[in-house]
């Protein structure tokens, strides 16, 4: 395998080359400190603010693609083969204001200005992707994104009326897409990259083989896909990470692929990745999957990330081990599944032994079935959740017949409600089988009490959200009948 010591990427329209890079050295400190690109901002170093927005364009299969992102928490090593924009480049050649700019100015969308670059930056890749938003498709675009004095209103107003000051068609990153296209598309070399500072080292596989064969003879180095989680080790708990193997870049990692029964993903697909694949087959989960986290932190995050780190408030373990997933984890070139409701074992404690990575998570598929997702937080965006539960229940001639139900939130790892479960099965299908399942729930679970939520406040929520299933389903039933 050739080695090559140097990451490379676009910086606006610069080409940069760096050896001298740390496995824990994060893009905004690299804007801010070594470039003094200090339009971008730094807010919270946590992904929750947005002040930090710049633009990561990667080559995908579809072509390049540019996405929001958090540069607080981003990697620089993971940047290797992508095109940075940060705000400085949004001003065209001319010296005019880019159309966005232009619109919050029309519009008053700002005013100390401390939080303007990033807004600018999300309502950027926004208008690139979809010059006709709607104000729901402007609020997802925007939720990662705080603004302490203008107020929102002025600020969608302006994202809603950006397609009058001008046409992404017309914008100088349209223009060059092709041209950025075939610099980055010559940067690829199929090397794997080593990289170091003061001791700190940081590998990118050149491919999934690659990365197994790294992690035989670096079992200990810690992971990292889209760092939404890692990187907050190192802006907030100042830990350091070396070895640190990147895998985000891993197209291997990224292949969604539907058959008959399932739908495959890759570790490394983000959740916005996913996003198209979960509404067509799982629809019921689309408006939750939106409620994860915000955008910037959705285009980096990956499922295989929220699987790993074992947390017991992560929001796809419960949905995914309510639908009967499994994962495949790797070790060199041996494979195994395990059903995914296995793969906890406890507080911090999961099935994955030194050396071994998540390769892929098979979702089954639904054809029929009641299904849900419900997720309880404090705010509707951009919060982690209080409780998080899926709900799968098989019904046959007026009878339950199945019933999958896993929490978030309830305990020490995302688990099922086995005793609420059993409590359904067999039952009429009605709200009295519901509600006893709800009562049974206490067998199951005894909740933690934190900052989030009291323990009995889960306990309560959670047997509530047995009633609001009912419901729901009983409604959509009724509304079946009556079509
Ligand atoms: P990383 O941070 O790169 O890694 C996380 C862990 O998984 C590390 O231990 C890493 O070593 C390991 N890992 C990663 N990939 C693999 C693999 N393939 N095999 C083995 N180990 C691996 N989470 C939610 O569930 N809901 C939320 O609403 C939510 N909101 C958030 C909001 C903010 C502002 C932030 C910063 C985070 C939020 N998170 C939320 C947490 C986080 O975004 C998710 O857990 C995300 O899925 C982690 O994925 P990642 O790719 O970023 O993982
Ligand atoms: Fe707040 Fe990065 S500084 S999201
Ligand atoms: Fe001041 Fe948004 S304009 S924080």
């Amino acid at each position: 395998m050739q080695i090559r010591n140097q990451i490379r990427f676009l910086l606006n329209g610069r080409n940069v080359a760096i050896s001298d890079v740390g496995a824990d050295d994060t893009l905004l400190d690299f804007l801010r400190i070594d470039q003094r690109l200090t339009g971008t901002k730094e807010g919270c170093a946590e992904g929750d603010c947005g002040a930090c927005t710049v633009l990561v364009g990667r080559l995908t299969a579809a072509g390049l693609k540019y996405e929001a992102v958090n540069a607080c928490i981003r990697f620089l090593a993971s940047l290797d083969g992508c095109h940075v924009v940060t705000i400085e480049y949004l001003q065209g050649a001319d010296g005019r204001l880019n159309p966005v700019q232009q619109a919050m100015v029309e519009h008053h969308g700002s005013q100390c200005g401390f939080c303007t670059p990033g807004f600018v930056m999300s309502l950027y890749a926004l208008w690139m992707e979809n010059a006709q938003p709607n104000a729901q498709q402007v609020e997802t675009a925007i939720q990662g994104n705080l603004c302490r004095c203008t107020g929102y209103a002025p600020i969608i107003r302006a994202a809603l009326a950006v397609s009058e000051t001008g046409a992404p068609t017309a914008d100088h990153l349209t223009a060059e897409r092709d041209s950025i296209t075939a610099r980055l598309k010559a940067s690829r070399d199929g090397c794997r990259v080593e990289v170091s500072k003061d001791g700190s080292r940081a590998i990118l596989p050149a491919d999934v083989d690659d990365l197994a064969e790294v992690l035989a003879n670096e079992p200990d180095a810690t992971l990292v896909a889209g760092s939404t989680d890692v990187g907050l080790w190192v802006t907030k708990f100042l830990r350091r990470l070396s070895p640190a193997v990147f895998i985000g870049h891993l197209d291997g990692l990224k292949a969604i692929n539907v058959s008959d029964d399932c739908v495959t993903m890759g570790a490394g697909v983000t959740y916005t990745e996913a996003q198209d694949v979960i509404a067509q087959h799982y629809p019921y989960l689309a408006e939750y999957w939106d409620r994860i986290a915000g955008w910037q932190v959705r285009n980096m995050g990956t499922i295989g990330g929220n699987i790993a780190n074992g947390s017991p408030i992560g929001d796809t373990p419960p949905v995914l081990i309510a639908l009967g997933a499994s994962i495949t984890l790797r070790k060199g070139n041996i494979r195994r599944d395990l059903p995914l409701e296995e793969f906890f074992v406890a507080y911090g404690r999961q099935d994955r032994t030194q050396g071994e990575f998540v390769e892929s998570i098979s979702v089954p598929r639904i054809s029929d079935g009641h299904h849900a997702a419900y997720k309880i937080s404090k705010r509707r965006d951009e919060d982690i959740s209080s409780v998080a539960v899926g709900f799968n229940i098989a019904v046959d001639n007026g009878l339950i017949t199945g019933a999958r139900i896993a929490f978030g939130g309830m305990a020490a790892t995302p688990k099922r409600a086995a005793g609420a479960e059993a409590a359904l099965v067999g039952q009429p299908w009605g709200e009295a089988a519901f509600l006893a399942a709800g009562a049974a729930l206490p067998e199951d679970f005894a909740p933690l009490s934190d900052m989030r939520a009291t323990a009995d406040y889960r306990m309560k929520v959670a047997q509530n959200l047995f009633r609001r299933f009912w419901l729901e389903q009983a409604g959509a039933d009724a509304r079946l009948k009556s079509a």
